[in-house]
């Protein structure tokens, strides 16, 4: 089961996207996207969830486990049991499963390595595609909106996001973003890349702009660029605070 600790997060002053907005972020990974997520949320003071996060989570606990993760059948029987919970306070996002403070294991090597092999499966993205929608609907709800972002969002899990920006990088970009971020000298860019085109070929399935999206290359931006542009599209369907 999946819980959201949605904390509520002061907005800042000026403009904010209307009440409950969804931001929608999606892109490969190495496009920047959830550095820059977060920092929208931070800019916005909008909730953030990391959907990648969890299906890291998940597959860290089959592993964990020790379930085989070339059996789908092995994984759906078990995909029920491990309590994930998803804080979205962009100021401290959190993953916990059955208590556990996974954030750091769920980034290792041997989880971004598996990872994509766990997310194609139905009956997993049923599962947490169902448990986004429903993290996603309880921000809104409760006015404060939030930034959501993976593959799939603008796509499948919140379609109807009042703001879609699917963000691009080349693939040299991407794999240093991807080794600096790792701090793993053991992760040099050439294994990076080869890892990447990997999940890449994995990921494919679940990876599409929205047709409505605005795509962002972020190869020649800086951070503050990348964030800046998101936000004056949030801010450009906004409406006054007040
Ligand atoms: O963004 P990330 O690298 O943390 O994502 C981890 C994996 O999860 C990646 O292989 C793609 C998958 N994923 C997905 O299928 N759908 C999402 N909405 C988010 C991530």
């Amino acid at each position: 089961m999946i819980e959201s600790a949605a904390n509520m997060v002061s907005a800042s002053m000026g403009e904010v996207p209307r009440s409950g907005a969804v931001i929608a972020i999606d892109g490969p990974a190495g496009s920047g996207k959830s550095t820059a997520a977060r920092r929208v949320a931070l800019a916005l003071g909008l909730h953030y969830l990391d959907t990648g996060a969890m299906y890291r989570a998940l597959t860290w606990w089959l592993q964990e486990q020790k379930v085989d993760l070339t059996d789908t059948g092995a994984i759906v029987a078990r995909i029920a049991e491990p309590k994930i919970e998803v804080g979205t306070d962009p100021r401290h996002p959190r993953i916990d499963v059955d208590g556990q403070d996974v954030a750091e294991p769920i980034r290792t090597r041997r989880v971004s390595n598996s990872v994509s092999t766990v997310a194609v499966i139905p009956q997993v993205r049923a599962l947490l595609i169902a448990m986004q929608r429903d993290i996603i609907a309880s921000a809104a709800a409760s006015g404060a909106g939030i930034v959501a972002e993976g593959r799939d969002i603008g796509t499948v899990v919140a379609p109807d996001a009042a703001v879609k920006v699917y963000l691009t990088a080349n693939e040299d970009v991407r794999a240093q973003r991807r080794s600096a971020e790792l701090g793993d000298p053991a992760a040099s860019v050439a294994a990076v890349q080869q890892d990447q085109a990997r999940r890449d070929e994995r990921d494919a399935a679940q990876l599409a702009a929205a047709a409505d999206a605005i795509r962002i290359d972020t190869s020649a931006l800086s951070l503050d660029e990348v964030v800046g542009r998101v936000v004056a599209m949030a801010q450009s369907r906004a409406v006054p605070r007040g």
